[in-house]
């Protein structure tokens, strides 16, 4: 407590001597009208007068920290416990699950050991830090001048100028690797063709996600919704970039309710529609079917499709409507893609320099 009288006092005397060299300093502005109540009272706690509050506080705090070394090993343990098989989904939801639980009560026992050490035992004196000038003093500035001065003149940087400008140029030149490595992100073929087309053609069956069974027309019920992958796509090496450009969403509407523009009557087939799921946004997938309305949602940015018209943006930031993929049946009765789509998937800047 004394120790903190003393802190009150000198706060209070930086005050005074604050508002007297203010006052000194701007003599038009008037006193300040409020006094300054300084801090309040500092209220002990039970760990700073109970040592034996304070043992088992210690004890608390160092059991957070040994929950959080468990749960690491844990996660690491997960990590040899649950394998990813490639191409298998379920363990990648296993081994997620499990590590991120794992590492998520780890950060958390830890964060709560740091909280609950600061609150009981690292010392909670109130500390008031006036605000000042963060502008150096001119013994400062002028050193720092000198200083820069010096350095000019003992490395000849502006006398040398082959040194100087080659140098220069060296540091210009040196973000280039960078941009070389940037193209390198993308494929080697060229982007803008391999985003335009996907692995929809003529005669691909449309098949369940992510089972890959085949869709017959008339399993496709009224106000039904399927999630829909190419047939084949399962056995692709790269199949998660295909599917990221061929996932497609089928409904079944009454045809009554379908308004297609001119050119695409024959795109659906009784009423079954089929669209790509990939937001014309930013690339989120589409997923939420109002059944009533005919509306998709897509859950990023709430941007909203209304199938009944051609998946027209009703609402939200997506400034096109879904691409679609004309279907029909085969000779099973089974759907099928007329074609690949006739426009890029995904978001819009795909197909600005056309
Ligand atoms: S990605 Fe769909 S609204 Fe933004």
């Amino acid at each position: 407590m004394a120790e903190h009288d003393d802190e009150m006092l000198s706060s209070s005397s930086a005050v005074e001597k604050h508002g007297a060299s203010a006052s000194a300093g701007t003599a038009i502005l008037p006193a300040d009208p409020f006094e300054n109540p300084g801090e309040p009272p500092h209220r002990p706690r039970r760990t700073d007068v109970d040592p034996k509050k304070q043992r088992l506080a210690e004890r608390q705090v160092a059991t957070f920290f040994y929950v959080s070394i468990i749960c690491s090993i844990l996660s690491v343990a997960a990590y040899v416990a649950f394998p990813i098989q490639q191409n298998d989904f379920g363990t990648v939801r296993t081994a997620n699950l499990f590590l991120g639980l794992a590492i998520a009560l780890a950060l958390l026992s830890m964060g709560l050991g740091a909280v609950y050490w600061s609150k009981t035992l690292v010392v909670d004196r109130e500390i008031a830090e006036m605000r000042h000038p963060t502008r150096g003093s001119e013994t400062t500035r002028a050193k720092a001048v000198e200083a820069f001065q010096l350095a000019d003149k003992e490395s000849g940087f502006s006398r040398r100028k082959l040194i100087r400008n080659s140098i220069i140029g060296a540091l210009a030149a040196f973000p280039l690797p960078g941009i070389v490595l940037v193209r390198d992100l993308a494929p080697a073929a060229d982007p803008n063709e391999l985003l335009r087309h996907t692995m929809w053609k003529k005669g691909t069956r449309l098949t369940k996600d992510p089972t890959g069974l085949p869709i017959k027309a008339s399993d496709v019920t009224l106000g039904s919704v399927f999630h829909v992958i190419p047939e084949g796509l399962l056995q692709k090496e790269d199949m998660l970039e295909e599917k990221a450009k061929a996932a497609v969403l089928l409904m079944r509407l009454d045809p009554n309710d379908l308004h297609e523009p001119k050119g695409r009557e024959n795109w659906q087939y009784n009423g079954i529609v089929a669209y790509s799921k990939i937001c014309t946004h930013v690339g989120c997938p589409v997923a939420l079917y109002e059944q009533q309305t005919h509306h998709l949602l897509c859950p990023c940015h709430q941007s909203t499709f209304d199938v009944s018209h051609n998946c027209e943006v009703i609402f939200g930031p997506a400034s096109r409507p879904l691409p679609q993929l004309p279907i029909t049946v085969d000779a099973e009765g089974y759907l099928v893609a007329q074609s690949d789509f006739h426009e890029p998937v995904g978001p819009s800047f795909w197909e600005r320099d056309r």
